[in-house]
């Protein structure tokens, strides 16, 4: 079973502060992240490739969990960032993100949003189909500029993981088939034009991944393709993107390596199969999302009501759910729970998490051993800094949960509660409604 940090009163800590005082100061439901966590994390993946003196770019997959403080920290600790919309990207310009380590990604940026990575001179696009490159060409055209381009193609990869968020198949909707030669077609297209610089090749096979097998097979499949475009275009690649993905511990059934041993397994084939086939060894550039912030923030809420059906089961009720976290309804995701004031004492019950919002799908956790518990009791969730926020939503008109970064035991806003006036703010009435009518 998991051991959680405590201090003296034998309360929960996060980044060493009392999980209690942090609820009653912040309220509840309230996402935590420990911001060492996060650093530790970028900087073992910073030295399995300086180990290796690999040039490369790690790029924080903002979609995990973006906000202004998120991408400042991932600025400084040297990332680069993967952005898959215009509202990303915005938030990356708003933060003075270096737009040079910007890579936008998705498989329908729109005209918009394509025309705002231009005017900010992006890093680089990510390529996902012949319509975007058609539209970032005479985008490019208009404004006199040209893009970096890294074309994104889906090797027939099946990684072990949940169907939703696999991605790396061949029947996908994300980037070029390699089987039926799209990818070469995409390639022509991209090298007839003056305005696009090819820079090389991104796949990604999907997500909670725990083994470097996925990685490594998907990169021998790129590295093929590499070495057909060398004979066919002459043409080699300065960067091989083998995407994010890497697996984290929700609970004690996942066993994630350290990211620094499946990374290390991955460069260590990436650089011998390169040599192999007598190709320059590329950057290598990898997009972590889940990995760099999922373990790093713990969910704070407040036990309301509670329902015992004699016999079947115990209901214990939040003050969140599924519209902070929407990852076990979604995907019946597994996640662990503990009592703030005593969060490694033994067991008492098995009881169910159910979230407030009115869907009988809304629980949190399916049976799960807690002391004996009362309302007003604070219960933690931890591994929630992925996918989290991130994906919360207004569903039932639950205002979004403040998140909180602490750092060097000191706690701050990173994001403000929503309050109710925040949720009603873009409404017209009736009567705003009439008055256009007329
Ligand atoms: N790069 C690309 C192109 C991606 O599509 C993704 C994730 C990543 C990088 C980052 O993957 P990560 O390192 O975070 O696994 N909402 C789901 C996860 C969806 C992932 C989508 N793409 C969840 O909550 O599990």
């Amino acid at each position: 079973a998991r051991i959680y940090e405590t201090n003296k009163e034998g309360h929960l800590t996060i980044g060493g502060l009392d999980a209690l005082d942090l609820a009653d100061t912040f309220q509840t439901p309230v996402i935590v992240y420990d911001v060492a966590k996060i650093r530790n994390e970028a900087q073992e993946m910073h030295h399995a490739f300086q180990k290796r003196n690999l040039s490369y770019q790690i790029a924080y997959a903002s979609k995990a969990f973006s906000c202004k403080a998120m991408v400042q920290l991932a600025e400084e600790e040297g990332l680069s960032l993967d952005v898959v919309s215009g509202g990303e990207l915005h938030t990356a310009l708003l933060a003075g993100f270096p737009t040079e380590r910007i890579h936008f990604h998705g498989n329908n940026k729109s005209e918009a949003e394509l025309k705002m990575a231009i005017e900010a001179n992006i890093g680089c696009v990510v390529l996902d189909n012949h319509l975007e490159i058609q539209w970032l060409q005479s985008l490019c055209n208009e404004a006199n500029a040209t893009m970096n381009v890294l074309l994104r193609v889906t090797p027939g990869i099946e990684a072990h993981t949940h169907d939703y968020i696999l991605t790396g198949q061949e029947d996908s909707k994300f980037g070029f088939d390699l089987q039926s030669g799209q990818a070469n077609a995409a390639f022509e297209a991209v090298n007839a034009s003056s305005r696009l610089c090819f820079k090389g090749l991104h796949c990604h096979i999907g997500s909670q991944i725990f083994e470097a097998t996925g990685f490594t097979h998907a990169a021998e499949k790129l590295i093929a393709l590499l070495s057909e475009w060398k004979v066919k275009y002459n043409q080699e690649a300065e960067v091989l993107n083998i995407g994010g993905g890497f697996g984290i511990r929700y609970t004690d059934e996942d066993t994630p390596m350290p990211i620094g041993l499946v990374l290390g397994e991955v460069l260590d084939y990436i650089s011998s199969a390169v040599l192999e086939r007598g190709l320059a060894m590329p950057e290598v550039w990898i997009e972590p999302g889940r990995s760099l912030v999922g373990e790093a923030a713990t969910t704070l809420y407040t036990l309301g009501s509670r329902k015992d059906i004699p016999g079947i089961r115990t209901y214990v009720s939040v003050d969140g759910g599924m519209s902070d976290n929407l990852r076990p309804a979604l995907y019946q995701a597994k996640y662990d729970a503990a009592l703030a004031e005593r969060p490694n004492a033994g067991a008492d019950e098995t009881v169910s998490i159910a979230g407030k919002c009115c869907e009988t799908g809304d629980m949190l956790i399916w049976d799960v051993a807690l002391p004996q518990s009362s309302a007003g009791d604070i219960l933690a969730v931890p591994s929630t800094g992925a996918y989290g926020y991130s994906m919360a939503n207004h569903y039932n008109r639950n205002p979004r949960p403040a998140v909180v970064f602490i750092e060097n035991g000191e706690a701050f806003t990173a994001i403000r509660r929503e309050t109710y006036e925040d949720l009603t703010q873009f409404d017209l009435t009736l009567r705003n409604y009439k008055k256009t009518e007329t």
